[in-house]
């Protein structure tokens, strides 16, 4: 028969050619279309790169202002999908959310389904982009039974998040710079991350010619499991249930045992194996933004670093190369702004967006695209005669 070549998990098979992001997992390096990833978190914000990584190229400025006014243009979300929101339990999941209010934008926004017509592709593009900090702090204050917040354009992508997230009507609100920055660059660090199980599960998902909406849906299904983007949440919820210093050593030994199932979350990463390079500036923020706030006596932060620093010294995780990676410090940094853990991994969703556009509009660039479909390794029963059910 065929002969395939067998590799679960795809740790050595390259799934396709791209321009946009280049990882290099043991020197810890990152680069968007070749531009380090701690330089654009320190110099750049994220529509800027954004732009980047559609477009391939840095903005100039009157680039720049044009595509801000463009995202600005379509912050909104069809006011019909409010009674999309309304439909679900109170307790729903805000991924659960957004999984279906992203996947129903094909329902509504008609004239940018069709991916053969590229002025289409680029307005689902702006769309998704535009609409998901609304999708997102919408899904949050449903959540929580909050009226639904509009968007103000005149505010910048982080801050105009915060506030559909964080104010309420009738009562001033006045987004705090040193935070917003500290949200623009969580988003910054989680734009793109190459072919990562839910960017490659939207290119699967686009490679028969799905709308983009639903591929993007797809996406944000696969991010949501804790071995992806749920390590946010599932990390700082291990932090809270470790909850003091002291019992450390205990879940350090639960990790290490092969018969436990039981991981430490945001530690290890399939790529690096060195240091996650988002991690390090994840973590100079995090300082930042506990220092503002004043809760340098925070027991899960305190917990965390301690955390860190033990695993960093064990024999084991040394040996296996396991590093926090970025999940570790920007669950401490959500936290504190005052998210609970439910929304960590639709923020993530939320930023990722871009990384997934890209890619998918860099597969459909490309002329020899075809749909995926990979073969598989039978180990089932071979050939055998069927048995009436009177004689098994
Ligand atoms: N705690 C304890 N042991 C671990 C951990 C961990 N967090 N991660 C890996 N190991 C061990 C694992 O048991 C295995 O040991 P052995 O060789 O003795 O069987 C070895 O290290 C290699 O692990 P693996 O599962 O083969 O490695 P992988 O590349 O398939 O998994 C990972 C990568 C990220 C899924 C894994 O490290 C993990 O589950 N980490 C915790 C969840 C997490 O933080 N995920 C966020 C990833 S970063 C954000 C994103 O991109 O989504």
């Amino acid at each position: 028969g065929d002969v395939f070549t067998f590799d679960p998990g795809f740790t050595s098979t390259a799934s396709c050619a791209s321009t946009i992001t280049f990882i290099d997992g043991e020197k810890g390096e990152l680069l968007h279309r070749g531009y380090p990833i701690d330089q654009l978190a320190e110099k750049s914000h994220f529509l800027e790169v954004c732009y980047l990584l559609l477009y391939g190229e840095l903005p100039t400025a009157d680039q720049l202002e044009d595509f801000e006014s463009r995202v600005t243009n379509h912050t909104m979300l069809h006011e019909q999908m409010t009674y999309f929101y309304r439909g679900f339990r109170r307790d729903a999941h805000p991924m659960a959310i957004m999984v279906g209010v992203v996947g129903a934008m094909s329902a509504f926004y008609h004239d940018s389904t069709d991916i053969s017509d590229p002025w289409q592709r680029e307005v689902a593009s702006i769309r998704l982009i535009a609409k998901m900090p609304t999708i997102a702090a919408w899904a949050y204050k449903y959540h929580i039974g909050q009226p639904f917040v509009y968007p103000r354009n005149d505010l910048d992508y982080a801050s105009n998040f915060l506030r559909m997230c964080f104010s309420v009507p009738a009562e001033e609100y006045e987004v705090n710079p040193i935070l917003s920055r500290a949200m623009d660059r969580i988003f910054t660090l989680h734009a793109d991350h190459e072919q990562n199980a839910s960017t490659s599960t939207v290119r699967l998902a686009s490679s028969s010619g799905a709308n983009p909406f639903a591929c993007i849906a797809a996406g944000i299904a696969c991010l949501w499991g804790p071995a992806h983007g749920g390590a946010n949440q599932a990390c700082l919820e291990m932090l809270r249930e470790i909850g003091t210093p002291d019992r450390i050593p205990e879940y350090i030994e639960k990790a290490k045992d092969k018969n436990d199932p039981f991981r430490l979350m945001g530690f290890g990463h399939r790529v690096y194996k060195n240091f996650d390079p988002r991690a390090k500036v994840m973590k100079q923020s995090a300082d930042e933004v506990l220092d503002l706030l004043g809760v340098e006596n925070n027991p899960t932060l305190q917990t965390a670093k301690e955390l860190e620093r033990i695993a960093l010294e064990d024999p084991y995780f040394k040996d296996k190369k396991l590093y926090p990676n970025v999940d570790f410090y920007s669950g401490i940094i959500l936290d504190a702004m005052g998210f609970p853990t439910s929304m960590f991994t639709p923020i993530f969703a939320l930023a990722r967006t871009v990384g997934w556009i890209s890619q998918w509009k860099e597969q459909l660039s490309d002329p020899a695209h075809k749909i995926g479909r990979p073969r598989q390794l039978y180990t089932g029963a071979t050939f055998r005669d069927y048995v009436d059910v009177e004689n098994r």
